[in-house]
Parts: structure tokens; sequence; C-alpha cells
């Protein structure tokens, strides 16, 4: 029979986030605080750790892994390490978020390795502002690399857009018309409150509801019942046949009842949920038991036991999680 891997509230966990690497060549504001420190890189998961614990995750159960960072193609032998990770048996898809920025020339090598659909940062169309979002992203870098993964046959292409007043919100339209014109779908986020980026995130928090009141305003928007078991809701456009938009929002819109989701740090600690700090430590199992494996499962399926009910985000703003979003990648 097929193995599954239940959390202790009856919830069926197929899906694992892994970050490969807490660096990242941008700096986004929401994100990051403008002097982010790195971990040492012997805190860091190796590369065949990594393996074994998707390998590990695989056996147990989850059918899907997305790789995030920081950047995760930032990480060296990130491509090998998906050919690893996406020849698993009993995996059904091996996806990846990125900003986007080194994808002219990876996009190709990733669908090669098995990289089945990418996540894909976008924040703004317009280069100064894609800039003050990023601190140090170029724009153009990043259209060039969504043209080069579309040319890599790459399906269901997703933009991400954390949306803020002041910065992004009036190119929600434009954002959109960019979506719908290449065929991809497109995700408005709502700003979460991970880590002192040092800037208050309540003045310009926008929410999912203003982001649709927007884009209804010239799109005549259908309610989808898709769900990934994940945090998103999407809605399709009447005359536009295959993009989807989609709404997180941690804020107004209770998810978690049906959460099917954990996620590992690059160190190797295991998160039981994006908006909690409960963890178990899977790099010092891993490193304490080079060979064998049950000590790890059996740690595995404790932990899921004591996976929360939901996330505490609340809407006024500030720090509510101290772990940056770049440890967890999202
Ligand atoms: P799929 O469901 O695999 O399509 O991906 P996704 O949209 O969840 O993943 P992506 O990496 O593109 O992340 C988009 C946003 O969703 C990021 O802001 C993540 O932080 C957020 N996100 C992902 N999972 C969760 C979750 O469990 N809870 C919350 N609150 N946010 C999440
Ligand atoms: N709130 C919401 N989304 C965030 N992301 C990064 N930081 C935050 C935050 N504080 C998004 C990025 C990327 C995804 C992995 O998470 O835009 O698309
Ligand atoms: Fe890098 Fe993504 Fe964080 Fe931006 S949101 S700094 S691209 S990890």
């Amino acid at each position: 029979a097929d193995t599954q891997l239940m959390d202790g509230l009856g919830r069926r966990i197929d899906y694992l986030r892994m970050s490969v690497t807490d660096r990242c060549d941008f700096r986004c504001v929401y994100c990051m605080a403008e002097d982010m420190t790195f971990l040492p890189r012997q805190q860091v998961l190796t590369l065949e750790e990594i393996q074994r614990l998707a390998a590990l995750f695989v056996a147990q159960g989850v059918k899907k892994i997305r790789l995030t960072g920081g950047e995760p193609l930032v990480r060296r032998g990130i491509v090998e390490l998906c050919a690893g990770i996406s020849a698993l048996p009993g995996l059904r898809e091996l996806v990846m978020t990125t900003n986007g920025s080194q994808l002219v020339k990876l996009a190709q090598p990733l669908a090669d390795a098995g990289v089945k659909r990418l996540n894909i940062s976008l924040d703004s169309l317009d280069p100064e502002k894609f800039r003050a979002i990023t601190r140090t992203g170029e724009l153009q870098q990043v259209l060039d690399g969504i043209d080069a993964a579309r040319d890599a046959g790459f399906k269901r292409i997703k933009l991400n857009v954390v949306v803020m007043k002041g910065r992004n919100a009036d190119e929600v339209p434009a954002l959109v018309d960019y979506a719908l014109a290449r065929d991809l779908d497109i995700t408005f986020i709502e700003e979460m409150p991970l880590g002192n980026v040092g800037r208050s995130r309540g003045e310009s928090f926008c929410s999912s509801d203003e982001v649709r009141g927007i884009i209804s305003q010239r799109y005549q928007l259908l309610d989808s019942a898709e769900n990934s078991g994940g945090p998103a809701r999407y809605v399709r456009v009447e005359g536009y046949g295959e993009s989807r938009i989609g709404f997180i929002s941690p804020h107004s819109h209770n998810f978690c009842a049906s959460c099917n989701r954990v996620r590992m740090t690059a160190e190797g600690r295991l998160l039981l949920c994006l908006g909690q700090e409960n963890s178990i430590d899977m790099r010092a199992l891993v490193r304490r038991h080079p060979t064998t494996d049950e000590p790890l499962r059996n740690a595995l399926r404790k932990a899921l036991q004591g996976k929360p009910a939901h996330h505490d985000f609340t809407a006024d703003g500030d720090v509510q999680i101290v772990r940056f979003m770049n440890a967890t990648g999202g």
C-alpha cells in the first residue's frame, strides 16, 4: 500500500518545501534587512544531506517537493541536486520558487534535470521600482529569465507578487496584463510578518480583497474550486482560457485546516508551520546517524503529531516571527 504521512489533526502531509540556501543575490524589502548576514557554510545542509532527506520524505509518502531559498539558483550544484531528487521513485513532481535572475542560463538545464514547474517572483515591471523593492535586482535580467523559462518548455509558470502600497500596488493591472498576455499564472501575496526587515509593514499592507477589487474593474473574475492544498485561492478570467490569478491572504483567509505541507530550512530544521517557530533539528539526526534512517523516520513521524492547527499572523504588521523569510523560502 501507499505510504502516507498524517499529522496529529488528520491532515495528510504530502508536500515538502526545502530551502537549499539562505543566500540570495537580491535583498527584497519584505524579506531581508539591508545588512543581512548569512549562515556559515558548515551550518547549511550539504547537497548529499539534502538528497538524503528528500529521499527519506518521499519514501514516507511525500509526493511533491518545492525547492526554495534564499535563491535556490545561487547554490552551487543545484542542477545536479534537482536531477537527483527528480529521479526519486514515488515523487510526483519537483518544482522550484526562484527570483528568476539566473534563468537565462539555468532554465533549460533545470528542465532537463526534471524540474516540472517554476514560480518566479516579479514585483514590478518598472526598472526603478523593481530596483527599489529588490535593492539589487535588475528587471531586464528577470524578464529575460521568464522568457527563457517559457522557451525551455515549462508549463504553468507562476509569477509571485508581494503587494505593497506606495511601492507596487499601482502596478497590479499592468502585472495582470503581462501574465495574461503570456498565458502565465500570477499570485498576489499579502506581506507576512517574518523577521525584522527594518521597516514597518503595517503602512504598506495591501489586502487581497483590495487587489481583487482593482483587477475586477478591468476583468471579470470567475471563482474557481482549484486549490493546491496550499494557501492560494484561485480565480480564472472570463475570456482568457488558461491563466489563473491567485490570492494568498494569510491575514484574512484561513487555509490552515487543509494545510498539506511542512518545510525544511537550509540548516535542516523541520518547520511544521510557516507562521510558528516550533521545529525539529533534522541536521543533528542526519549527522548523528549517517547510515541508518530509522531514527530519522521516527523523529519525523513524532514531529508531525505536533504540527500546529494554524498560524497566528495578525494584520497589524510587525514582526511576529523572528526568523526571516529567506531561512524558509516562504
Ligand atoms: P504551490 O502551492 O506549490 O503552487 O506554491 P505556493 O504558491 O505555495 O509557493 P511559493 O513558493 O510560490 O510561495 C508563494 C507564497 O506563498 C510565499 O509568500 C509563501 O511564503 C507563501 N506560502 C507558502 N506556503 C505557505 C503556508 O503554508 N502558509 C502561509 N501563510 N504562506 C505560505
Ligand atoms: N511576505 C510574503 N511573501 C514573501 N516572500 C518573501 N518574503 C515574504 C513576506 N515577508 C515571497 C517571495 C517569493 C516567495 C518565496 O515568498 O516573493 O515569491
Ligand atoms: Fe531573495 Fe526571494 Fe528574499 Fe527577494 S524574496 S531577497 S529574491 S529570497
